[in-house]
C-alpha cells in the first residue's frame, strides 16, 4: 500500500535527547510535513526515554549488548522500522555506528546531527564533547553543526545544512557544547527534518503518477 499523509519518522538516540526535543518542539511549527512514529534508544538509561513517553511517543530500547552480533543489532532495528512503516530515520545522539548494508538499505532515508562543521572534527572517535575538545585544543575560531545524510562513511554523507558558532575567549568544552547545541543543532535539525520529508513526499508523488 502506498504511503498517505505525513513522513513517518523515527529517532534514534543514546542520551539526554536535547535534539530529539527540539524535533518534537517543531512538529507543528518548523516540521509540517512528518511526524514522530518511534523513537528508539540502544541506552535504556537514556533521558530520551524520558522526554519520549512525555510527548506521547512510542518508544523502544534496543541494546546492543544484549544482541552481542551488530547483526542482531541491526535486524531488530529493521523490525521495528518496518513493522513502524518508517520512511525517514534521524540519528540524534546516536552513539552507534551502523554498517555499511544497513545504510545502504536506507540510502538517503538516515540523517545525523554533527556537532562540527563537517569536514572538520568529525569520523571515527569524534562524537560528544570530544568534539567541543578537539576544536578548542585546534585553535579555530568558528565551530557549529551540521546536519547531512548518512552513508557507510562515518559523517561522510552529503551536507544536507550547516549552522556556524563563534568560539568566545576562554570557553571550555561543556559552554562551547550548550552553545552550539542551542545556536545550532536545535536550529538546523529540525529545519533539516522538514527539508527532507518534504523531498520525501515529493517522490512519494512521482512514483505514484508513474
Ligand atoms: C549532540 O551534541 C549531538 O550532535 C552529538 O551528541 C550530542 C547528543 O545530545 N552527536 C554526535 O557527536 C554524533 N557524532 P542530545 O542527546 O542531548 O541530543
Amino acid at each position: 500500500m502506498a504511503n498517505k499523509g505525513k513522513v513517518k519518522v523515527a529517532v534514534l538516540v543514546s542520551g539526554g535527547g536535547t535534539n530529539l526535543q527540539a524535533i518534537i518542539d517543531a512538529l507543528g511549527s518548523t516540521i509540517k510535513s512528518a511526524e514522530i512514529s518511534l523513537v528508539i534508544s540502544n541506552n535504556p538509561s537514556a533521558y530520551a526515554l524520558t522526554r519520549a513517553q512525555n510527548a506521547g511517543i512510542p518508544a523502544q530500547i534496543i541494546s546492543k549488548k544484549e544482541c552481542v552480533t551488530q547483526e542482531k543489532f541491526e535486524e531488530k532495528l529493521i523490525t521495528a522500522l518496518t513493522e513502524n512503516g518508517i520512511e525517514l530515520i534521524v540519528l540524534a545522539g546516536f552513539m552507534s555506528i551502523l554498517s555499511a548494508d544497513f545504510t545502504r538499505k536506507y540510502d538517503h532515508r538516515i540523517i545525523n546531527v554533527h556537532p562540527s562543521l563537517i569536514p572538520s572534527f568529525c569520523g571515527k572517535g569524534f562524537y560528544g564533547i570530544r568534539v567541543h575538545e578537539a576544536a578548542l585544543e585546534y585553535g579555530v575560531k568558528v565551530t557549529g553543526a551540521t546536519v547531512h545524510y548518512v552513508n557507510e562513511i562515518p559523517d561522510g554523507g552529503e551536507i544536507i545544512l550547516q549552522r556556524s558558532v563563534y568560539i568566545k575567549k576562554d570557553e571550555s568544552p561543556e559552554s562551547l557544547q550548550q552553545r552550539v547545541m542551542r545556536q545550532a543543532e536545535w536550529i538546523i535539525l529540525p529545519r533539516a527534518v522538514e527539508l527532507v520529508s518534504k523531498e520525501i513526499i515529493r517522490k512519494r508523488k512521482v512514483s505514484e503518477s508513474k
